[in-house]
């Protein structure tokens, strides 16, 4: 045998044996005993704590957030797909809040062509005008809830009962001072929910409180009768202090549950076109100051400045109350 082969296969026995040597010390005893499948792995896994808890884990310190969640639609989008993987929390710190709701949200809701149906689609740009969505929705239980009062009152009744009404409301529901709201027109399921609102003191107002507590349930639906049904004269009042064109901007942030030019998307809520400015003002800073509570709108109104709040009121209070946009 040639000498330099004879040294190249001592060299190869010579790694062999350190190999077999090495390998105990090296790997665990279960390696390659089952081929590639490392038979100890099992165990060492089954001994980790799983990343993922699964939202039961939540439930018992954060009670309130999980009872909103699971009676809410997002029942289906654990807790954990939002807040990320709670392994070690508590102990280890708090888990982030998202702080981008907007690139969140999308990831499912963005419309895209192809996309399956099963879970609604919004075109972002058209929805919420680069605002962040948890504005107007609550993570948690994100669908809007417009509770929708029936009405079904007699408006021949309503006409009398609002005798008592007209020396702040008008004759004809169009009130002669600018910090009082016009009435004519106003969504009938609203003009429900607002008084019976001052009727159980869920909304406050020295003139309006005690004479709603005089009211009964059916003198509610039939004055909501009478109001609604009353054709507003749309004279738009003096122009206001603010600059309505710059309220146009601004008043995108609400057309999702005002309308485009404040005619209303919605019965149950309020149409804001043709309102007394003075009251528009008012009531947006009573909702700034969370003096008058409405989730949707302590959310809306929170950024809003006293410039953009006279502003809105301006461009409310210009437009035609016959619109339905
Ligand atoms: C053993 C009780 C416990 C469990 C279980 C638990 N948390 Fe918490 N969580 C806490 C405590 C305590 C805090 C800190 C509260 C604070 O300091 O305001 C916290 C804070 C948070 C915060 C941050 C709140 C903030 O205001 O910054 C989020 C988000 C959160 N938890 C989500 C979850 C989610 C999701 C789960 C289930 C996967 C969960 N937690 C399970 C006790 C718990
Ligand atoms: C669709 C995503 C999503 C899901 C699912 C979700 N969260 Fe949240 N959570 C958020 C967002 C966004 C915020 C921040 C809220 C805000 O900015 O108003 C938040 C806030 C919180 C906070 C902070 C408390 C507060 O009020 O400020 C806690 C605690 C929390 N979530 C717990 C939970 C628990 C528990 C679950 C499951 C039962 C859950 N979340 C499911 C998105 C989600
Ligand atoms: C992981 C995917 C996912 C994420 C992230 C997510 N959602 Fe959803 N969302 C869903 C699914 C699925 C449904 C439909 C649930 C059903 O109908 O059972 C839904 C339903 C909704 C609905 C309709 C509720 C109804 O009943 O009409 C709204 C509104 C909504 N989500 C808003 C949001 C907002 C706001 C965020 C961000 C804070 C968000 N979603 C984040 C998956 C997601
Ligand atoms: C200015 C308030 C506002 C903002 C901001 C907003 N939404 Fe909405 N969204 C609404 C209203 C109001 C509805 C209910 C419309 C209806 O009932 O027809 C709604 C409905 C939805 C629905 C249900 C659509 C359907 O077809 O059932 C989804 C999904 C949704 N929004 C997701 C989002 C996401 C994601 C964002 C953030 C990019 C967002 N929204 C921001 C007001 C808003
Ligand atoms: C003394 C003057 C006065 C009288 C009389 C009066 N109101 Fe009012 N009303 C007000 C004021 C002021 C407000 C605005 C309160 C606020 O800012 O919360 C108001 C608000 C309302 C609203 C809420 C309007 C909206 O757009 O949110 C309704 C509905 C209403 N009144 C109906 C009535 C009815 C029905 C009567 C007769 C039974 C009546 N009011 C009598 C002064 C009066
Ligand atoms: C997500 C839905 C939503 C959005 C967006 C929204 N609002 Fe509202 N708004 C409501 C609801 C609901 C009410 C009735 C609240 C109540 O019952 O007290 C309301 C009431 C009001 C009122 C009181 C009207 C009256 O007759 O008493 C004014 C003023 C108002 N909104 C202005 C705005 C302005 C300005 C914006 C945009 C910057 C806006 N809203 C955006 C839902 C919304």
């Amino acid at each position: 045998m040639p000498k330099h082969i004879f040294r190249l296969v001592s060299l190869i026995l010579g790694l062999l044996v350190v190999a077999i040597i090495a390998k105990p010390f090296l790997t665990v005893d279960s390696f390659y005993r089952f081929g590639h499948y490392r038979a100890n792995s099992v165990t060492e896994i089954a001994a980790q704590e799983p990343v993922l808890q699964t939202a039961r884990y939540c439930e018992g310190c954060h009670s309130a957030r999980h009872a909103q969640w699971s009676a809410g639609s997002h029942k289906s989008v654990t807790c954990e797909i939002c807040h990320g993987a709670a392994q070690g929390h508590p102990q280890n710190g708090k888990l982030p809040i998202p702080k981008d709701a907007v690139k969140l949200c999308t990831q499912c809701h963005e419309a895209m062509p192809g996309r399956p149906r099963t879970q609604p689609q919004i075109q972002v740009a058209q929805h919420s005008s680069g605002q962040q969505c948890t504005v107007c929705h609550n993570p948690h239980s994100p669908k809007i809830a417009a509770a929708l009062v029936k009405v079904a009152g007699d408006a021949a009744a309503g006409k009398q009962r609002a005798a008592a009404c007209a020396s702040c409301h008008g004759t004809d529901g169009i009130s002669p001072n600018d910090t009082w709201p016009n009435l004519a027109g106003q969504n009938a399921a609203y003009l429900a929910r607002i008084l019976a609102a001052y009727k159980s003191g869920d909304q406050k107002d020295v003139a309006m409180t005690p004479l709603a507590q005089a009211l009964g349930d059916a003198e509610i639906q039939n004055l909501a009768a009478y109001y609604a049904g009353l054709g507003c004269k749309s004279a738009p009042g003096k122009s206001a202090a603010g600059d309505a064109a710059a309220g146009k901007a601004l008043a995108k942030n609400c057309a999702a549950c005002h309308g485009e030019t404040g005619g209303g998307s919605n019965p149950a809520w309020p149409k804001l076109a043709a309102q007394k400015p003075g009251y528009l003002v008012n009531a947006l800073k009573a909702f700034k100051a969370g003096l008058r509570k409405d989730p949707m709108m302590a959310g809306v109104s929170r950024g809003l400045s006293d410039t953009d709040i006279a502003n809105l009121a301006a461009y409310y209070a210009a437009q035609s109350c016959q619109s339905t946009k």
